[in-house]
């Protein structure tokens, strides 16, 4: 999925207008590009000019394409739901509200908390490029989302890259917190074993409350992975000239590696199996590991088969069965 071509845009024209040199960009890209594979929580600090540009020209474009696989598994779940009121936590420069207006396209308000005043000086820039009016006439409150949240309730909550960087006592409260406000919860965070330990946590906490799993897991149990496992997915995101150039290399895409979970207060319908890791493809036969109901399972599906052709197409992290057959 490409990120909105009004999004990739409007990116361009900040870029541009920020003024900030390509060798500051590259250089506070390869920072946070560490920044991301370490544990180093980092954020506190305030956003920096060329770290804010380096994170639109190279992590946005990664962030939005998980967030926005993540809401989809979400709505693939909850058929016939419609948000009308998102709000997002941690929100950055609006990325969950982009994703989840082409999720909902009837989604009507926005609010997004984002406790960094540059960031949101530079999200409120990017959102008035946007064709959908809730994106572009979005609320957005400077705030730290550990002191202080809108006390009104909204259909859909996300928090998109936030709350691995928070302590696990903070988390934990943030989690509780979010959860009391939303009708459907969802969490991503970076597609690595602490990440996925977050939303982990996260899911025991809404779970706890009453919550039920709507994505990945198509169950409420406990996860069947454990370690060296980890559950998560990627998504693949096209990568612009500028992306190239700061990050190097000259592969047209790269796969940003993330975990989430989704959660609501209705139980879904006949939840698939989710697979869990890129299908096995072998002559004649193709092996998929899946999260089942039941706990983790494989399955061979072989050229005779019923299944053959919709395993042909079976991705990492899609449902199986898949939804059209
Ligand atoms: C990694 S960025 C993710 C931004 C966006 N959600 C995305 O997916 O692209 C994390 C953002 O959360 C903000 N943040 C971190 N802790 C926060 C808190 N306690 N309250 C509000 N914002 C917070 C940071 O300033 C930063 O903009």
């Amino acid at each position: 999925m490409n990120l909105p071509a009004e999004l990739q845009a409007a990116i361009q024209e900040a870029l541009a207008a920020s003024g900030t040199s390509h060798r500051a960009l590259a250089a506070a890209a390869a920072r946070l590009s560490r920044r991301y594979r370490g544990p180093d929580p980092g954020g506190g600090a305030g956003w920096q000019p060329a770290a804010l540009g380096a994170y639109l020209a190279t992590r946005l474009p990664a962030t939005w394409a998980a967030t926005w696989t993540a809401l989809s598994a979400a709505a693939a779940a909850r058929p016939g739901w419609r948000p009308r009121t998102l709000l997002d936590i941690g929100g950055g420069p609006g990325t969950a509200m982009w994703a989840a207006a082409l999720v909902w396209p009837g989604l009507e308000q926005v609010r997004v908390v984002e406790r960094d005043a540059r960031m949101v000086a530079v999200g409120r820039r990017l959102g008035q490029q946007a064709a959908h009016p809730a994106v572009r006439e979005a609320a957005w409150i400077v705030s730290d989302a550990g002191e202080a949240l809108p006390g009104d309730p909204a259909d859909l909550v996300v928090a998109a890259y936030v709350v691995g960087e928070l302590g696990e006592a903070a988390r934990a409260r943030l989690v509780g917190r979010l959860w009391g406000l939303a009708d459907l919860l969802v969490v991503v965070e970076p597609g690595t074993p602490e990440g996925a330990q977050a939303v982990l946590a996260a899911r025991q906490a809404v779970l706890a409350a009453g919550g039920h799993t709507l994505a990945p897991c198509p169950h409420d149990a406990a996860c069947p992975l454990s370690r060296p496992d980890w559950c998560h997915f990627a998504a693949r995101v096209a990568r612009t000239k500028l992306h190239r150039q700061l990050k190097g290399g000259q592969a047209p895409y790269e796969d940003e590696k993330f975990s989430y979970g989704a959660w609501a207060r209705e139980p879904p319908q006949g939840a698939p199996s989710r697979i869990l890791r890129h299908p096995r493809a072998d002559p004649g036969r193709i092996q998929l590991t899946l999260c089942t109901p039941g706990g983790a399972a494989d399955v061979v599906a072989t050229r005779s088969g019923a299944d053959f052709k919709a395993a042909r197409k079976a991705r990492w992290g899609g449902p199986w069965p898949p939804a059209s057959r």
